[in-house]
């Protein structure tokens, strides 16, 4: 059997929350949606558990095209925990029944669904103890906030971060691992409520409003955006000529990053097995708070999406599709 087929060799199909048109959260409906195909080449098909959401992701053009053509109807969501059903003929160090987590190209549908395919080289081993919505909370921030730390600020211990937006996914893991490499972290955050939850991440300093006037211009080695498009004038100039600006939701402004002598840059993070196995060792030992704003069941995910205009606590938001 494989995994479109059911024992009667009918077409399957699975729950699936799915958009058909480009949009927001007023776009996605709970329905039935037929299973993936059986896994190919390197791919694994994943019973989903829990599907972490990136707000701004119905925002990727990835998410609605893949080359250039139109994907719809879509599933979202792209971060995943789940287990092995069935594997590719090149799904190497996989087998069926195994506890896995990861990450879902972005052009392609995601896991908030029954079932997904991924990648082999997207996976990791969860470990036994780690919980499954932990899990999928963890891979997008986790990678990000790595690759923006080691591949793009490169920051030495004593050196200075300013965070724009000290309580979202990414940011709860800049601050973490910033602060763990001896970095003084400034975080700001939109209003006084939000000032516990970036200290308790390890914010040195939490600064309130998104004009902060209290930033003495040319003062940190890097700014990091990560609350999303429209990085403002004020983290290009707290930023010391010849430091860095990183910009996660679109690329920087060129104009006032030359205005201020920064390098600016923008990436997208790009999975690999190393990073995963990082962290699932990270995960296993306990060395990181996955800090889990709202879980919803699969079937309420468009409340889950239309939470973000909602008062939330930080981290991420996660459906939950099955128990193990
Ligand atoms: N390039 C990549 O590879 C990559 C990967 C992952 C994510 N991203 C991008 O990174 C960004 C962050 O993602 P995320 O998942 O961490 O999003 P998120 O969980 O929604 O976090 C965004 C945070 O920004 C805060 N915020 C909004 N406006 C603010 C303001 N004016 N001042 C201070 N804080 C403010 C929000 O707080 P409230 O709750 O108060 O609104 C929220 O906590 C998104 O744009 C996403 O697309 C890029």
């Amino acid at each position: 059997m494989n995994a479109t087929e059911s024992r009667d060799g009918q077409l399957a199909q699975m729950k699936a929350l799915r958009a058909h048109a480009r949009g927001g959260p007023e776009q996605l409906r709970y329905e039935d949606a037929p299973r993936p195909a059986a896994p190919t080449g390197s791919d694994v098909c994943v019973q989903v558990r829990a599907a972490a959401i990136t707000f701004d992701e119905l925002t990727w053009s990835e998410t609605w095209e893949s080359d250039g053509a139109d994907r719809t109807p879509v599933i979202p969501s792209h971060e995943v925990a789940g287990v092995v059903v069935a594997t590719g003929p090149d799904a190497d160090g996989f087998a069926i029944g195994d506890e896995v987590f990861g990450l879902v190209p972005f052009d392609r549908d995601g896991a908030a669904a029954e079932y997904v395919l991924v990648p082999a080289a997207n996976l990791a081993r969860k470990p036994a103890d780690v919980p499954d919505v932990e899990a999928a909370a963890a891979v997008l921030p986790a990678l990000t906030a790595w690759e923006a730390l080691d591949e793009h600020a490169r920051l030495a211990a004593g050196q200075r971060l300013l965070v724009r937006g000290g309580t979202g996914g990414v940011a709860s893991f800049l601050i973490q691992f910033a602060r763990a490499m001896g970095v003084e972290v400034t975080a700001t955050v939109r209003s006084a409520a939000s000032v516990e939850a970036a200290k308790q991440f390890g914010a040195h300093t939490v600064l309130v409003g998104d004009e902060p006037n209290d930033i003495p211009p040319a003062t940190f080695d890097a700014a990091i955006d990560a609350v999303g498009a429209g990085t403002p004038e004020w983290a290009y100039r707290a930023v010391r000529p010849g430091g860095r600006v990183i910009t996660l939701q679109e690329p920087p402004d060129a104009a006032l990053a030359e205005a201020s002598g920064v390098e600016a840059m923008f990436f997208v993070v790009s999975p690999n097995a190393e990073a995963l196995e990082r962290l699932a060792d990270v995960l296993a030992r306990g060395e990181i708070d996955v800090a889990i704003a709202a879980t919803y069941p699969l079937s309420d995910g468009q409340a889950a999406y239309a939470s973000r205009s909602s008062t939330r606590s930080s981290g991420k938001t996660v459906l939950v599709v099955s128990q193990s």
